[in-house]
């Protein structure tokens, strides 16, 4: 049985350059991924998520972060992921914590990415370039990325896939970044293509990848 393509939500961060989610519409459109980008969340208008959105012909809401009143906030980003009625929702440089209402009913169903290592140089306060400010800090070797489920915790959520890449001795925040989004750009979507062929079982705290069909 063919399995229907899945609707994909991205909800993008105020400032972020948008090119995750540019990896997962590419993925999409090169067929990568069984699915489509259905919609996307911003949280500034013309911010480069929402332009390249626009660019792509994907429909997108923008939910303004109201700092005083984070509940109301909250609410105004779970009533706009129903109204796209998505199948998975993929954080892509979203840094607010979502409703717990919201990581319940799409249980399962909500992916992130972090530019490192989790359990390593994670959880809250942990984002863009202070991440690799502290693996060079930490002296590790190595670093990379990691795709996981969202739960109620920061980065807290089970484990989908990794890269790692080394660190070099004249690595910079700036340089080992761009060699970590690399990373991202191919193993976002690839979650996201496993995730779309039901290949995705969550056992406890990890993520089984059941094999793919034959035939
Ligand atoms: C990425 O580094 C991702 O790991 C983190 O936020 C950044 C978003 O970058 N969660 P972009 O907007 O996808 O280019």
């Amino acid at each position: 049985m063919t399995r229907p393509p899945i609707r994909i939500l991205i909800l993008a961060g105020g400032h972020g350059r948008g090119s995750n989610m540019q990896a997962i519409i590419d993925a999409c459109q090169s067929g990568q991924i069984h699915g489509r980008v259905a919609g996307v969340i911003g949280s500034v208008a013309g911010s480069p998520a929402l332009d390249r959105a626009a660019a792509a012909g994907i429909p997108a809401s923008v939910v303004p972060f109201t700092k005083d009143d984070f509940a109301g906030y909250q609410s105004a980003v779970d009533a706009a992921i129903r109204s796209f009625s998505p199948d998975l929702v993929c954080l892509a440089g979203y840094l607010k914590r979502l409703s717990p209402d919201i990581v319940r009913e799409l249980d399962g169903r909500i992916m992130n990415i972090h530019p490192a290592l989790i359990p390593a140089f994670c959880g809250q306060g942990m984002y863009g370039e202070r991440v690799h400010q502290a693996v060079l800090e930490s002296g590790a070797k190595f670093s990379g990325c990691t795709v996981h489920f969202v739960d109620e915790g920061y980065d807290t959520g089970p484990i989908i896939m990794q890269a790692v890449v080394p660190v070099e001795d004249d690595d910079t925040p700036a340089t080992l970044a761009a060699r970590v989004l690399e990373q991202e750009h191919r193993i976002y979507p690839a979650s996201a293509a496993l995730f779309a062929e039901g290949r995705l079982r969550i056992e406890a705290r990890r993520v089984r990848t059941l094999p793919a069909p034959v035939g």
